[in-house]
């Protein structure tokens, strides 16, 4: 068997019990990395997720972490570190949308946004680049809605992607003395619990769309291991969208 392009590299991602984050460990996984990632309610799928990346050959481990709390990150770097011996890539993809017109959300739903979609992030970046070397690979999963936000209810969300992208801008300045890349994919519509393809919001969704289909954790997990290798090292600071037209 020929050796991945991330064969011998460690990554952390955060949220990779259940859907995109599942593809992206999957994917990671299958090309060469260690692979650790955090969940926070759902144990016995991470553990189906490390299972499935161990039958093809890979290395997957799960640690609970609830990207609420900034200990539990700052745990998850540690324990991915003393594991593996050191930290190549982060994923930031543990996110959550609450929907609906400013007025009605509850302050303790936005609160939650922003702590799970952009703080968690901050802090899972600062504790992870006291670890990673030269190289090293940053990748925020965002979101095309930062961009374009064509139904009503969805400003806090797109709020906090908006966010990951002007973070990620501001932050390849910093990171590229060192040659580490950091990027932020936005996804559209990808078939999850969060957002089934079958779901209520489907069709509207589709109807703004220029594929007819939704998009799959399996192809925004190849988006990723593309930015997290060797072949990626002079894209930095950019938002790339993996959408099906969405934002077209
Ligand atoms: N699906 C889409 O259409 C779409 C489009 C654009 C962007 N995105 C972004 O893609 C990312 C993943 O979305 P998804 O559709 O895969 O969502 P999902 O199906 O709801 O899965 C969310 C994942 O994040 C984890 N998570 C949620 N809250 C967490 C917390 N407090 N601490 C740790 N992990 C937590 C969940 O783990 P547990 O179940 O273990 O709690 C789960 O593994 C999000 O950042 C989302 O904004 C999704």
């Amino acid at each position: 068997m020929t050796a991945g392009p991330l064969e011998g590299k460690t990554a952390l991602v955060t949220g990779g019990s259940r859907g995109v984050g599942a593809g992206i460990v999957a994917r990671l996984a299958a090309d060469g990395a260690n692979v650790a990632f955090t969940y926070a309610n759902s144990g016995e799928q991470a553990e189906a997720v490390a299972a499935a990346a161990v039958a093809v050959g890979g290395t997957a481990q799960p640690i609970h972490a609830d990207s609420l709390h900034e200990q539990d990150i700052e745990a998850a770097v540690a324990q991915t570190v003393d594991r593996f011996g050191g930290l190549d890539i982060l994923v930031n993809n543990a996110g959550i949308g609450a929907f609906g017109p400013i007025t009605d959300l509850k302050m303790d739903e936005i609160d939650a946004m922003l702590t799970i979609n952009v703080r968690s992030a901050i802090v899972a970046i600062r504790e992870s680049l006291v670890h990673m070397g030269d190289g090293g690979r940053i990748i925020n999963i965002g979101s095309i809605n930062a961009d374009r936000t064509p139904f009503p209810g969805q400003s806090i969300y797109a709020a906090t992607k908006g966010a990951l992208a002007s973070l990620t801008r501001g932050l390849a300045r910093e990171l590229a003395p060192r040659r580490i890349t950091i990027n932020n994919v936005q996804p559209g519509p990808v078939d999850t619990d969060a957002n089934p393809a079958d779901g209520p919001n489907a069709s509207n969704l589709l109807g703004v769309m220029a594929t007819d289909r939704f998009g799959t954790s399996a192809e925004v997990g190849a988006f990723v291991s593309y930015l997290a290798g060797p072949d990626a090292a002079y894209i930095t600071g950019a938002s790339l969208d993996i959408d099906g037209g969405f934002g077209a």
